[in-house]
């Protein structure tokens, strides 16, 4: 079996949030199974730097292939629209690219073409498409007969790539299709909308986001277009690569441990206290958060929930980018109350490891999540996630109420209705939690007993290449 990826970002070569995690590792669990996967991705000046072989030139835009780590990559050069300096989607001062719709169009476009004429001898069974930066490309698929099947994976549906009309005729795409059954959304292009109506297969990254999509508080919009092809969507829920996300063989944090040396733990918590500048407390837990700072991630709550972590003696560390108001408050916080809020503003992959590593309990109190991965590495790390009911959030954390604790499963926190109230009630019932140290370490042993790996998904998503080759 062979898979075409094409996806926008793909870690550990360029990466804004989870959508890479998965990119970058799903191919590698798929190749476990005897999935051949090559992931297409555009020559961004991080992939550019890797070289590779020329294999050929496409729409004005040469094709290269590399291997590198592990993962075939087929590079996308096109440097008019992809060789800049700032992110895959903004530029340096935080602003979309204008002709993001082209960028992504021309991607979209690369992909089907591939799909259909291969690459050399290798010719993919099936196109997987993730998100809205590659949706088009089953819109370009469908647009002439022939091509393999093709499933799109929905990461976030708040990322709709919704784009001006007068787009179509630049973008080469099927006029006949600019209709509410096609590619348009009220009176717009939209690039997700397109894919949502072409492709032959629809997942979603957890069951509980997949129920959630066909409702309007989640689907935002396209709860119809999902409600309507209900039959072909499914979640499954994401993984984690567990050769960069393990606590016992990781680089960046001082103690390697695992579930049988819990204590080592203590060496990794002062690390990260001291690099958050925090004072000494081992007597209430240490909270941390790794995240982007956007309304999604319902960290305004945090901040108004604060004065009850504190109240408690716990402390807070952070790291994370995103939204200025939520950057300036979260440093506000920080010298509001030195020594128990310590954060970093910005974007650290070490520094995630380490907080993962020695925090005592990881927070992630999300408006929405489709999957989430930090609290998947928090599961893997010991330190207990304290979660919004929501998405793949619920479907991941087992909530220590009384049930679960006498069953003797609990590996976390949920609290529900979203808001700073619960949230507030859930810290309480951590700090109690954390001040039973024999309960914490049990909770912490069955987190890191979790299965959190791509086996199961990444056999999933192999079934479902093969049910669509065979359909
Ligand atoms: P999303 O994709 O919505 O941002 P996920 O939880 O799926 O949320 O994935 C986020 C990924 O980005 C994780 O790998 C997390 O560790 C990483 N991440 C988020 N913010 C930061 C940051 N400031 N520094 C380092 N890594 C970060
Ligand atoms: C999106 C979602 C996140 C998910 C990730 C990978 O960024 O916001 O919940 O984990 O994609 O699928």
């Amino acid at each position: 079996m062979k898979a075409l990826f094409a996806v926008s970002e793909c870690a550990p070569f360029v990466k804004t949030g989870g959508l890479a995690d998965v990119a970058g590792a799903l191919p590698l669990a798929l190749a476990r199974l005897g999935v051949e996967a090559r992931v297409l991705m555009p020559a961004y000046p991080a992939v550019a730097a890797l070289g590779g072989e020329d294999l050929g030139g496409f729409d004005g835009a040469r094709l290269r292939g590399v291997r590198a780590e592990g993962i075939d990559l087929l590079l996308y050069d096109d440097p008019a629209l992809f060789a800049r300096p700032g992110g895959p989607y903004l530029d340096e001062g935080g602003r979309d690219w204008p002709d993001n719709a082209e960028r992504f169009a021309a991607l979209s476009r690369a992909a089907a073409h591939l799909a259909r004429e291969g690459v050399g001898d290798w010719r993919p069974d099936v196109l997987h498409l993730h998100d809205w930066q590659t949706a088009l490309a089953a819109v370009y698929l469908r647009a002439r007969p022939g091509g393999p099947p093709c499933l799109l994976t929905i990461h976030n549906i708040a990322f709709q790539g919704v784009f001006p009309p007068d787009l179509p005729p630049r973008l080469g795409l099927p006029a006949d299709g600019f209709t509410p059954s096609g590619y348009e959304f009220w009176g717009q292009v939209g690039f997700l909308k397109g894919g949502l109506t072409a492709a032959d297969r629809i997942t979603t990254v957890s069951p509980g986001y997949a129920r959630e999509l066909t409702s309007p508080a989640f689907g935002m919009g396209l709860e119809g277009v999902i409600a309507e092809r209900r039959a072909e969507v499914e979640g499954v829920l994401n993984g984690v690569d567990d050769a960069v996300w393990n606590p016992a063989a990781d680089p960046h944090i001082p103690a390697a441990y695992d579930a049988d040396t819990l204590p080592r733990r203590a060496v990794n918590r002062e690390a990260l206290a001291q690099r958050f500048g925090l004072a000494r407390s081992p007597d209430a837990p240490l909270f941390g958060v790794v995240s982007r700072l956007t309304r999604q991630k319902g960290l305004d709550m945090l901040l108004d929930a604060l004065p009850r972590l504190l109240d408690r003696g716990a402390s807070l560390a952070v790291i994370g980018s995103g939204d200025a108001d939520l950057e300036r408050a979260f440093r506000g916080a920080a010298s509001a109350h030195p020594g128990r809020v310590g954060v970093v503003i910005g974007y650290s992959e070490p520094l995630s490891h380490l907080l993962q590593a020695g925090a005592d309990c990881l927070l992630v109190p999300s408006r929405f999540e489709p999957c989430g991965l930090t609290q998947l590495y928090a599961l893997r790390y010991g330190a207990l996630p304290l979660v919004a009911r929501t998405g793949g959030l619920g479907d991941t954390v087992i909530d220590a109420n009384p049930a679960a604790m006498q069953a003797g499963c609990a590996t976390g926190f949920q609290f529900s209705p979203i808001a700073e109230g619960p949230l507030g009630d859930a810290i309480d019932r951590a700090c109690d939690a954390f001040a039973d140290v024999a309960l914490w370490e049990t909770m912490q042993r069955n987190a890191m007993a979790q299965d959190v790996s791509w086996t199961v998904s990444a056999a999933r998503y192999a079934d479902i290449y093969r049910e669509l080759c065979a359909a």
